[in-house]
């Protein structure tokens, strides 16, 4: 019997390419709940992953054959075939750096400092135009070859003009539409051109399913169908007729992979960073964070939480550090790099302000180092998640999973993991310093017996629903 066809498509792949100083590609497996997710169901499918190029390297992999196994129509990773699409570099800046990041990222995490920005000219127009081509590049990937029925699970707000696109040219295809970000309300989703505003959702509604990380989001999308789109909503059964058609709106929470990061995190590089760590901490009590450097991550009124939690009880000098780890990311928008500079200023003033001869209050890296971030997880007594606003964010659930000794979780409520994690967690406002200095020091004086009984319920409520069943609920709402 055939295997039957499933045709993904994300911006970001489940494959990175560098470049050696001999010129040759390695290449590197990406990590996250989407690729976890799909290694098992690949192996059981004809799955093909479309993605784009996202550097150097891996244009020049989407474009040659470097070592034998790849070429113009993809190369197998594991059990999955993969397609790397190299977008002319303007148009991708335009559509990834521009509309996605700068514009729909914004709008969705409330992220505009509105006195200035936005402004949508001529140029954003121009940028959009980009945005459909990439879109419309993905499509026709997808197009080509997919077969009848093919089963395809578009992602994110990258593409979310896709499911019209490849509807309007394969109606026999089953598509869905899956957001792994928050969804704007409609009072602040007015803000995007009205023309936009309908093609986006339009573009959506091409899908069959269109599925969200919480129900908040599921919600305000259908709030800005009915508002914008004057569409009929049914509110029992979250679905919605639009065209002739009805589509389903479905909430699914990812979890995290218990069995894989636990397997990951008992490798011997773990145990080395720990040990590293540990040497430089000493015997004090530990706040983690772990981030992009990302304006929706909320370090700066995080660092000053523990700045007024050190201010306000003094108790806690020399008995606790901060370890903030965060990954450079979207180095190519402006709002980022100053962002970094800011979180760099801010922990530089803590550690002047309290550091002692002996004692560094606050360890910030701002770097890329994996296992150096799941040994912090595994010694972490509070772990410090404060979005502004989070499609789900995993670090709350992966954190506990891995805790050594029972953390206790910081959590803002605008996280979509909120949903999940909020009775078991110290839910706090990410724009309330204070409550959130308050909420550290609750974590960080928890007894024991209290602290480990929660930690086992949010382990339990985070391995809910693991990747592989995250994404083969998906595919069964397709049937
Ligand atoms: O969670 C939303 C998301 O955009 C993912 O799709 C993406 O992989 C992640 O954030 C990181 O962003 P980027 O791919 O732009 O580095």
């Amino acid at each position: 019997m055939d295997k039957a066809q499933i045709l993904v498509a994300s911006n970001r792949g489940p494959v990175s390419f560098s470049i050696n100083d001999d010129g040759s590609l390695s290449h590197r497996r990406g990590g996250g709940g989407l690729v976890s997710g799909l290694s098992s169901v690949a192996a059981e499918n004809d799955t093909l992953w479309v993605c784009a190029a996202l550097s150097d390297a891996d244009r020049t992999a989407a474009a040659a054959d470097p070592d034998g196994r790849l070429d113009r129509a993809g190369f197998d990773l594991g059990s999955m075939r993969v397609r790397m699409l190299d977008i002319p570099s303007a148009t991708f800046s335009n559509a990834y750096t521009a509309v996605a990041n700068s514009t729909l990222w914004f709008v969705h995490h409330l992220l505009y400092d509105t006195p200035n920005k936005p402004a949508y000219g001529a140029a954003f127009r121009a940028q959009w135009e980009d945005y459909r081509a990439y879109n419309s590049a993905f499509c026709e990937a997808l197009l080509t070859g997919a077969s009848d029925n093919a089963r395809v699970a578009v992602q994110d707000y990258h593409l979310a003009l896709v499911p019209r696109m490849a509807r309007g040219r394969r109606p026999d295809l089953r598509i869905a539409h899956f957001q792994h970000t928050p969804w704007a309300p409609p009072e602040y989703f007015r803000m995007l051109p009205a023309e936009i505003r309908r093609e986006l959702l339009e573009g959506m509604l091409g899908a069959d399913h269109l599925g969200f990380l919480s129900a908040r989001w599921a919600d305000a999308f259908l709030q800005c169908c009915e508002t914008f789109l004057g569409s009929k909503v049914n509110w029992d059964k979250r679905s919605i007729e639009y065209g002739g058609r009805v589509i389903e709106v479905g909430v699914h929470p990812l979890g995290a992979d218990g069995a894989a990061l636990r397997e990951r995190a008992a490798a011997g590089d773990v145990a080395e960073r720990r040990a590293a760590l540990r040497e430089r901490v000493g015997d004090t009590k530990l706040i983690v964070r772990v981030d992009r450097t990302e304006l929706s991550k909320n370090i700066v009124r995080g660092l000053e939480a523990y700045r007024e939690l050190l201010a306000t009880r003094p108790e806690w000098r020399g008995r606790v550090t901060h370890l903030a780890f965060a990954y450079p990311s979207r180095g190519d928008v402006a709002e980022y790099r100053e962002y970094t500079e800011s979180v760099q200023r801010v922990a530089k003033e803590i550690n002047e302000e309290f550091g002692t001869a002996d004692w560094t209050p606050l360890i910030l890296e701002v770097n890329d180092d994996f296992p150096r971030s799941l040994a912090a997880y595994q010694m972490a007594d509070a772990l410090l998640v404060n979005p502004i606003r989070d499609g789900m964010n995993l670090v709350a659930k992966e954190g506990p999973v891995l805790s050594h000794d029972g953390c206790v979780l910081v959590l803002s409520s605008e996280a979509g993991a909120a949903d999940e994690l909020g009775s078991d967690a110290l839910l706090v406002n990410p724009f309330d310093v204070s409550e959130t200095a308050d909420a550290l020091h609750s974590a960080l004086s928890m007894p024991e017996e209290q602290r480990r009984a929660r930690c086992e319920r949010l382990v339990e409520a985070a391995v809910a629903l693991p990747p592989h069943r995250w994404f083969n609920e998906q595919l069964r709402a397709l049937k």
